[in-house]
């Protein structure tokens, strides 16, 4: 019956993951989801006996509730630090297993450490590891991204020795079964977890983000094994692997390799061009300016970023797009990889704002529209539409596709201020001539927008 259940649990994995693929269907593979884990929890509980069954049952209890409590308080904008956060509990969760492992053999059938198999070492030195460095690398993921960790990075080297170090004890574990060994390779990999997420760039932290949710799914499949438990094994690797391949995809939508992301990172170098903007000359709008542009345009491609998530002005913009459509102008959502602050962010809040699917369109099946559309309406973007990308090989955003906003015949950029974006580096587009800066919080200025147009 428990083996029956983990089975169609599994399916039901692998149906959630193909549902997430599209917009579309991703309402029906979170249903999926939700139900395989039902049927995990219902096959888990079966499998116990009753003297585990209450404590185990408390502990789901008392977690779900925590879970429960902080998704609904979570704002969307920090979505990125609560997955980090969930991401270090999966690390902790395999570390403290293969301790038990190591320590407590008796609790999983199998005899010490010194006596026992080399496969056996093999799982428990690597879930331990990958555990630790998924651990404290989600932990500062969750510090950087909160802002609450700004400092300074690591070398790539002393990284480079520490990984060397790792290896060398794992592979003594390995041989020896040496429980000193097993130690210092947790608290290695640790110190690990730390050195690696530091030196890493903010424009990077997406690819960092999906990287530990690799990690962890790994590190969920290493415990799968000590534990002989076959659900969590399927269920690690169909998150270690679409992790990886997320990583894969962001690196190619940077034009970075994954090597280069993690190991020459690039630091938010370009502070002191903020300086820069205070001086430049630039041209500023009202949104009544913009409501005539938007009026007597054909076409307008609409780019949203991150600052239409922290002013919640999707219904706005959707509003705008509906009453141009309805004077038979040709809208179109363009959407970057990265916009925002997670990936598919923006289109989870044009999704809510109920924008069709059919209207919106990812960086590769717009870019060339842009050329001959006659407003690029930039909302709360930045980074994303930032030619310095193509052009400064010194950027910490160079060699990062763009969106080519500055092909459009006009530019109306919706912010608050000539400040930077999340990779602090100036925007040239903002003092291009045929921009119009349009400052003020987002939402407050399509609002007016669209009094203007109607
Ligand atoms: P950003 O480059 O961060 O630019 C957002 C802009 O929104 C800012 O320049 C800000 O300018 C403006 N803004 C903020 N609040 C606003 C408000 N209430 N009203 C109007 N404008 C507002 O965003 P982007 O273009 O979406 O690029 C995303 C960046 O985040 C990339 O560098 C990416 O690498 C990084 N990142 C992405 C992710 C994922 S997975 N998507 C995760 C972590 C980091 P003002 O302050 O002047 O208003």
């Amino acid at each position: 019956m428990t083996d029956m259940l983990y089975l169609t649990s599994a399916v039901c994995f692998i149906l959630s993951l193909k549902g997430l693929s599209s917009a579309e269907s991703a309402r029906r593979g979170n249903l999926y989801g939700i139900s395989g884990m039902i049927l995990a929890c219902i096959a888990s509980y079966l499998a116990l006996d009753f003297s585990s069954a209450l404590p185990t049952m408390s502990a789901i209890a008392i977690g779900g509730g925590i879970g429960f409590f902080i998704a609904r308080i979570v704002s969307m904008t920090s979505l990125p630090q609560l997955v980090a956060g969930f991401h270090s509990l999966v690390g902790l969760a395999a570390v403290l297993i293969s301790f038990s492992a190591c320590y407590a053999p008796g609790l999983f059938g199998t005899p010490p450490c010194a006596e026992t198999h080399i496969v056996r070492l093999i799982e428990v030195g690597l879930g331990a590891a990958i555990g630790a460095v998924t651990f404290s690398g989600s932990v500062m993921a969750f510090l950087k991204l909160h802002g609450v960790y700004k400092g300074h990075g690591v070398s790539s080297s002393t990284n480079m020795f520490i990984a060397l170090l790792m290896c060398s004890l794992f592979l003594y574990f390995v041989y020896a079964g040496d429980t000193v060994a097993f130690i210092a390779l947790a608290a290695l990999s640790l110190l690990f977890g730390v050195t690696l997420i530091i030196p890493i760039g903010g424009a990077d932290m997406p690819v960092v983000v999906s990287m530990l949710n690799s990690y962890s799914g790994w590190a969920a499949s290493g415990i799968g094994f000590t534990l002989n438990n076959d659900l969590l094994v399927i269920t690690g690797a169909l998150v270690g692997a679409s992790g990886a391949i997320l990583s894969y995809i962001m690196c190619k939508g940077m034009n970075r390799s994954l090597w280069n992301v993690i190991f020459a990172s690039k630091q938010d170098v370009a502070a002191n061009n903020a300086i820069l903007s205070e001086t430049r000359s630039y041209k500023q709008g009202a949104p009544e300016d913009a409501a005539f542009i938007l009026k007597n345009a054909k076409s307008v491609i609409i780019v949203p970023g991150y600052g239409m998530a922290t002013s919640k002005a999707q219904y706005a913009l959707k509003e705008v797009g509906d009453i141009l459509k309805k004077k038979k102008i040709c809208v179109k959502y363009a959407i970057h990889p990265v916009a925002g602050r997670m990936p598919g962010h923006m289109n989870v809040l044009l999704a809510e704002a109920d924008v069709p699917y059919d209207d919106v369109f990812a960086l590769d099946e717009i870019n060339r529209d842009f050329a001959s559309c006659d407003v690029a309406l930039v909302v709360g973007a930045n980074d994303v539409t930032n030619p310095v990308a193509k052009n400064d090989r010194s950027s910490s955003i160079y060699g990062m596709p763009i969106l080519e906003v500055e092909k459009a015949k006009t530019i109306l950029f919706l912010k608050r201020s000539m400040g930077n974006g999340y990779a602090k580096v100036d925007n040239e587009l903002f003092y291009a001539q045929n921009t119009m800066m349009l400052l003020g919080d987002a939402k407050k200025t399509l609002e007016t927008v669209i009094r203007g147009i109607n």
